[in-house]
């Protein structure tokens, strides 16, 4: 027997009512917010990634699933979606348009990481982009959006950690702050970390390892050597969610595990969720257009987790599934007719099945029990033969009847008086 790949999962048809109503309340919400979908593809060229996210990131370094084409290129899955989103908007021109591009996606990110729960190596993502706009007000909206679209759907315990990573020029002067701090601590790192001091120092500041954490406990903030403007646009950011009522913690750490972010940077996590608590996160990369040779242009998103999402949502959130009608048909007459009213049925819209296998008005009614029926139609020669057609209340068990020339109109008034 072949068997899915270990960290690729199905998705099957009783978890999807889940994906369909987070899916559906993304859409609506980013639409309310002036966002149109955008669809990149799913692999790209390795270098676009590589040059994106950054060559000694983990994304790029250890999580890539890269293969060659058969022309001998370097092609890659993509891990993340806003670097195709970039490319997109260059190829395109999108630049030219006199209006900030506001874009959304959906759909599958691959990740060669260690699976476990919440994190898988194929997981899906709901994502915006904005680009065009330097001002705070865009970073304020994209967050606003965020959390309005987790608590729209009632996700419980959430907390939204902030923090700024200051503008590309403020960079160097910190790295050599904390890498001072850092050298005199080196022995208490864990090995990555000592790695990372050399590639990405400020990841040191990310890593979950205990003894890391202890050690680099009184570290030097880069929100302390921030420039004026870059100090100016993080207070406003901050002024701007406290004026929308939104809670935010201030979190000198995060660092984000891409290498395209410049000032803003956020991420919100469920405390229901454990070691993989991150539910969505994002921020500013003021300097990733021009980087992949793009006009200069600002731009601020974020993306969410939806495998996250699916395991945090609270069952109260899903709506009641619609009634069923089903059509138990049999004998001769009966079954052509039978199938003459669930087309009917199907056309007035009314959520319909049968089962054709059945025979027996006793086989029929199981089905429908088993598929959940609200009604069942019940439709014999006999029936035929008086020119109606029987309905079922599979809960109180009473039956009416309808004429056949318009039973399928009748259900659905009975359904919606119901
Ligand atoms: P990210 O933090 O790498 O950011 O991913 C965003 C979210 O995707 C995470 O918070 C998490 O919910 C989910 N996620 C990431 N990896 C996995 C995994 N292996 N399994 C399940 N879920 C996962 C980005 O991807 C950026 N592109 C976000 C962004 C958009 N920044 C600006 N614009």
């Amino acid at each position: 027997m072949i068997r899915g790949i270990k960290g690729v999962k199905d998705i099957l048809p009783d978890e999807v009512g889940r994906w369909q109503l987070i899916e559906a309340e993304a859409r609506r919400l980013a639409e309310v917010y002036g966002f149109r979908e955008i669809r990149v593809p799913v692999f790209e060229t390795t270098e676009l990634f590589a040059r994106s996210i950054g060559a000694s990131t983990d994304i790029v370094e250890k999580e890539m699933y890269t293969f060659q084409d058969r022309d001998g290129s370097s092609l890659t899955l993509r891990p993340e979606a806003t670097a195709g989103a970039v490319r997109a908007y260059i190829e395109h021109n999108l630049s030219a348009s006199p209006t900030a591009q506001k874009l959304y996606y959906f759909g599958p990110m691959f990740r060669h990481e260690r699976p476990q729960a919440g994190r898988l190596r194929q997981f899906h993502q709901f994502g915006v982009e904005a680009f065009g706009c330097t001002e705070p007000a865009a970073d304020i909206e994209v967050i606003a959006l965020l959390w309005r679209f987790f608590s729209a759907l009632g996700l419980p315990d959430l907390t939204l950690e902030i923090n700024s990573l200051g503008e590309a020029g403020d960079r160097p002067a910190y790295k050599t702050v904390l890498l001072e701090f850092l050298k005199k601590r080196e022995e208490a790192l864990c090995q990555n970390c000592r790695r990372r001091m050399a590639t990405n120092p400020l990841r040191v500041l990310d890593c979950k390892v205990p003894e890391c954490r202890a050690a680099t406990e009184g570290a030097p903030k880069l929100t302390d050597h921030l420039s004026a403007s870059a100090r100016g646009h993080f207070d406003a950011v901050l002024a701007g969610l406290k004026a929308l009522a939104i809670p935010f913690m201030l979190n000198p750490r995060l660092v984000r595990g891409l290498d395209y972010y410049t000032l803003t940077t956020f991420e919100v996590t469920c405390s229901h969720l454990g070691a993989q608590n991150a539910v969505g996160a994002g921020g500013r990369y003021d300097g990733l257009v021009e980087t992949l040779g793009g006009p200069k242009t600002p731009a601020v998103g974020f993306a969410v987790g939806l495998e996250r999402m699916v395991l945090a949502l609270p069952s109260a959130a899903l709506p009641t599934p619609s009634k069923l009608v089903y059509v138990a048909s049999f004998g001769l007459q009966g079954l052509s007719t039978g199938h003459r009213i669930l087309y009917d049925l199907r056309a007035l819209g009314i959520q319909s099945d049968t089962d054709y296998r059945a025979s027996t008005l006793r086989a029929h009614l199981k089905q429908a029990d088993r598929l959940g029926a609200a009604l069942t139609v019940i439709v014999g020669d006999d029936e035929v033969a008086k020119g109606l057609t029987i309905v079922r209340d599979m809960t109180s068990k009473e039956q009416v009847e309808f004429p056949l020339a318009s039973a399928a109109k009748s259900i659905l008034t009975l359904l919606n008086t119901a």
